[in-house]
């Protein structure tokens, strides 16, 4: 069997019969293929976009957050937190900083166990791209799937023209998130053609919209950001909150965007480190003579303290206010509560929430309880990170669990 194949760009048909059939040329598309190929397993990897790996070059603002240190199961969503751990647990963080390392890649830490490219997001292509080559898999670019058939042995993918074979299928063709890009849900369908269940599928780590009279209120705001944490019910997160034309963005709020339901509060709380109230009466004491804008000006953006004090019809010199109202303008910056109107969808969302059910799927594997030979993996699966580099961290990691045994 040909086991030379270079990577082939927008070229097909050269290798029709493989081991492993790989749809969908992403970051755990790549990872799967580098793994089988390694194993000594031919593997052909298909991909209807004119480049591999789109999302990862636009990620982590061109220098891609491509994995988290502090990655464990405690930071992904899924009706069952159990089923990422064993994929985690045997291609850690640690295995992906090796690879990078080995192709001289430089990185760096930036928040929060975060590590980026110091330079483009394009190395770690480049670098997946190298690894395929050495593994010996072949990829053909703008390939559409026409359909997917079980056959004797294993599975057949046509693609218009031309039709490939292989006893492993996997398959790694994302979520529906940035349908400009190519998302296209196609995941999904092949599970329910085969019958596996999926679970509703919704946008995540998504800037959330605010109703037209709150958006009007905040309009001012738009561009200004401050440290926040924000609440959904039991859930906090403490990082930047952004306002925006829209409504509210920012990591602290795309963080809570995944745990947000239509219909659901949340609590704002802005410079959660600092007592507000007690930083206003200590200025009153201090400066009686000077504005409640100004104080609070001192500690949050200008424009967000005159809005709060407005907002609070709170008029007068810190002198002229009772504690009372210093307390209620605090409250207003610290334990703020918002209905968000909605999401900004699909169309900014990093993420898909929910997917294939992992009930349906071997946690070692990835692969289809039901139908051998057949595994998901990456962001189609039912398992969705926190912001931060962990989505990347899920792909590599259900990549080479696949690649592992397909
Ligand atoms: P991915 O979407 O990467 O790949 C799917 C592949 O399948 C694509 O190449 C696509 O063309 C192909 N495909 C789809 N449908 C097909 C079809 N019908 N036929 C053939 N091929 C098909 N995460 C993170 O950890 N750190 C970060 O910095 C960021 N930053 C970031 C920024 C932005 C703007 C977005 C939208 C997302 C992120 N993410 C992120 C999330 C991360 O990009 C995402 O979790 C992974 O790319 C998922 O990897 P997959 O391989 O599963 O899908």
């Amino acid at each position: 069997m040909e086991k030379e194949g270079a990577v082939l760009i927008g070229e097909t048909g050269l290798q029709r019969k493989s081991d492993v059939i790989v749809i969908g040329a992403g970051a755990a598309g790549m990872m799967a293929a580098i793994r089988a190929g390694n194993r000594g397993r031919s593997v052909v990897v298909l991909d209807h976009a004119r480049a591999p790996g789109e999302k990862i070059r636009i990620s982590g603002g061109g220098r891609c957050n491509f994995t988290n240190i502090h990655a464990g199961p405690k930071n992904f969503l899924s009706a069952n937190p159990h089923f990422c751990k064993s994929a985690l647990a045997r291609f850690t963080p640690a295995d992906f900083i090796a690879m990078v390392d080995r192709h001289g890649i430089a990185w760096h830490e930036k928040t929060l166990g975060q590590l980026f490219c110091d330079d483009s997001a394009k190395d770690v292509i480049r670098m997946l791209l190298t690894e395929m080559r050495s593994a010996g898999a072949q990829l053909h670019l703008g390939t559409e799937i026409t359909g997917v058939e079980k056959v004797e042995a294993g599975f057949r993918v046509s693609t218009g023209e031309d039709a490939f074979e292989a006893s492993a299928l996997i398959v790694a063709t994302g979520g529906k998130s940035i349908p400009k890009m190519g998302a296209t849900g196609f995941a999904y369908r092949l599970a329910e053609q085969f019958g596996l269940p999926v679970l509703e599928t919704r946008p995540g780590l998504v800037p959330l919209t605010l109703d037209p009279g709150l958006l009007e209120a905040i309009a001012p705001l738009a561009g200004i950001s401050a440290p926040a944490e924000i609440r959904h019910g039991k859930t906090a997160f403490r990082e930047a909150l952004l306002f925006t034309h829209r409504g509210v963005s920012g990591p602290a709020i795309l963080q809570i965007s995944s745990y947000w339901r239509e219909g659901d509060e949340i609590v704002v709380s802005i410079e959660p480190d600092i007592d507000i109230g007690a930083h206003l009466k200590t200025a009153k004491q201090l400066n009686g003579r000077q504005s409640p804008q100004t104080a609070l000006g001192d500690i949050l953006p200008k424009r967000l303290a005159q809005f709060l004090v407005e907002r609070e019809k709170i008029a007068g010199n810190m002198a002229d206010l009772p504690d009372k109202a210093l307390l209620r303008l605090a409250a207003a910056a610290q334990n703020f509560t918002v209905k968000p109107s909605g999401s900004e969808g699909y169309r900014t969302a990093e993420v898909t929430l929910g997917g294939i059910d992992t009930a349906a799927l071997d946690s070692r594997s990835m692969e289809a309880k039901a139908v051998p030979g057949l595994y998901f993996i990456g962001e189609c699966v039912d398992v969705t990170g926190w912001l931060g580099g962990y989505n990347f961290q899920w792909a590599w990691a259900s990549g080479f669990a696949a690649g592992e045994y397909a």
